[in-house]
């Protein structure tokens, strides 16, 4: 059975090192004992140094929040694959709404996506729409989301690609609401249904998708009972030790 992914993305959070050491610990306590779920935590860059010496083991891993496809050069602010490995990491959260708000755009995400996998980084990719309207325009903009990462890979290379599905209304603390388990499954199964289109059925079937926006302690079992996901992608819950373990021990269990 694949083991199951739960990513604590913490944004640009926790301020100090002493911080970011005593919560990775208590993430790594949890973590480390698992069977069925890989934990990853992405940590803003410069607490990669500090974090990479607490990896021991493979239960827990680090990643990026973001890189530049370019290997080194003039990039100014920008931190590359090469540099995220050689800090240990081994994923990348790529696409994520907060840097798409910003400027970045679906080329960016391919060029990205295609320089973690040459890295040997397995890129997190985030899709999800602002609105979720009756007239189902948020699906086009998913698909176009999903197209543009698949279209400069290779097909040997397409499940390699973690997706993860945001809904942007659904994320942080002025979400408009919590995403249900119909809203999930549902657009799970819009997904699936592109990447079929894109990549072909035998690979589609193989690409992990995740799901976040406001995953909590309560109700990540709901979710991961009902929705066909392969884990989460968490924000805010995974700055808070107590919570994220029972996160990660409710998708243990399930
Ligand atoms: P949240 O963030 O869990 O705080 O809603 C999720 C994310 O943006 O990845």
């Amino acid at each position: 059975m694949q083991k199951k992914i739960v990513v604590g993305n913490w944004k640009m959070a926790p301020i100090y090192q002493r911080e970011a050491k005593s919560t990775f610990s208590a993430i790594k306590k949890t973590g480390s004992l698992l069977r069925n779920v890989q934990t990853v935590i992405a940590p803003p860059f410069v607490h990669l140094s500090t974090l990479k010496g607490l990896l021991a083991g493979h239960r827990v891993a680090l990643g990026g929040q973001d890189l530049f496809w370019e290997k080194e050069g003039a990039h100014t602010g920008e931190v590359s694959g090469a540099m995220l490995v050689d800090y240990k990491a081994s994923y990348v959260i790529i696409g994520h709404s907060e840097k798409r708000e910003r400027g970045e755009t679906d080329v960016d995400v391919a060029k990205k996506v295609k320089s973690a996998l040459k890295e040997g980084l397995t890129p997190i990719v985030c899709v999800g729409e602002r609105v979720r309207d009756d007239g189902g325009t948020y699906i086009r903009l998913i698909r176009k989301q999903v197209q543009a990462i698949f279209s400069s890979i290779s097909a040997r290379n397409a499940d390699k690609v973690i997706l993860a599905y945001e809904p942007i209304w659904a994320i942080g603390k002025d979400a408009k609401r919590e995403a249900t388990t119909e809203d999930i499954t549902e657009t799970a199964i819009y997904i699936r249904r592109i990447l079929i289109d894109l990549v072909g059925k035998a690979p589609a079937t193989r690409i992990q998708l995740l799901y976040g926006g406001s995953v909590n302690d309560k109700n990540v079992s709901d979710y991961i009972e009902k929705c066909d996901i392969a884990g989460f992608l968490v924000g805010r819950a995974s700055l808070k030790p107590p919570v994220f373990s029972r996160i990660l021990h409710s998708v243990d269990k399930a």
